[in-house]
């Protein structure tokens, strides 16, 4: 199984607070049955600055560990991204990381709970760079509960999403879970993901998600995971028109 997001890689963002908590963290995943994991730490956030050539180091310093613990985990330098107005200078400086070598998938986050009004301009020209956006957790994103056509406009557009396992298996409660499952059954998601950081009540759990999702869209899944590694085209299902039912936040807050 391959991770495409995690925070693994010790006191560099929110993630590990430190290399024993990553190697606990890893010994999780292998237990999960993960055997790849891109360590894509929070760059432009704010808070966390996390470049290239950094990430590439601290990436190559935790394989080192991995193997002298004999922990059969392989890593890869990667980055989750935060969609600011700076996004296409640090790309063209060549300080992003993708999913694959060649940076042809990347990791985006939105600001907390809002879509910025430039994303699809920004989306339209990453990928008229040769870039395909791959949107992170889209189920947490409070504007995108609120109304999913603006996750669906920039789906429409080419951009891909993930999910993240533990929405989808009810850790974070019932709306994202079932926000996540109508993202599912429509096919606006792509992958799903651990976003592993060490925190109560969160563990890997890419095992239970996959079962969740069934044999066929399981083998989708992790198909697609493995093409943006390797950087190779990803096969979309097609996406239904709308979401079956509006979510429950609506539901519960409309009335
Ligand atoms: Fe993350």
């Amino acid at each position: 199984m391959i991770d495409i997001h995690s925070h693994l890689l010790p006191n560099i963002d929110d993630g590990s607070p430190s290399l024993a908590a990553s190697l606990d963290l890893a010994q999780q995943a292998v237990a999960d049955g993960v055997t790849h994991v891109l360590m894509t730490p929070h760059h432009m956030n704010e808070k966390y600055e996390n470049p290239k050539a950094s990430v590439i180091a601290a990436t190559a310093a935790f394989q080192a560990e991995l193997d002298a613990n004999e922990i059969p985990l392989t890593v890869f330098p990667s980055q989750e991204i935060r969609l600011t107005r700076g996004l296409l200078d640090e790309l063209a400086a060549g300080e992003l990381l993708g999913a694959d070598e060649n940076a042809k998938y990347l990791l985006i986050e939105f600001p907390d709970n809002v879509v910025p009004d430039y994303a699809g301009q920004y989306f339209y020209e990453l990928q008229r760079l040769g870039h395909t956006p791959i949107i992170a957790h889209p189920e947490r994103n409070t504007a995108i509960i609120n109304n999913p056509e603006l996750l669906k406009d920039l789906l429409k557009q080419g951009a891909l999403a993930q999910l993240t396992a533990s929405s989808y298996v009810g850790t974070f409660g019932t709306m994202v879970a079932e926000f996540a499952e109508q993202l599912v059954a429509a096919n606006w998601v792509n992958f799903v993901v651990s976003d592993a950081h060490v925190l109560p009540g969160r563990k890997y759990e890419m095992t239970a998600a996959l079962q969740k999702l069934g044999s066929q869209r399981a083998a989708e899944y992790e198909a697609n995971a493995k093409a943006a590694v390797n950087g190779t085209p990803i096969k979309r299902a097609p996406m239904a028109a709308s979401l079956t039912k509006p979510s429950l936040f609506k539901r519960l807050f409309s009335k």
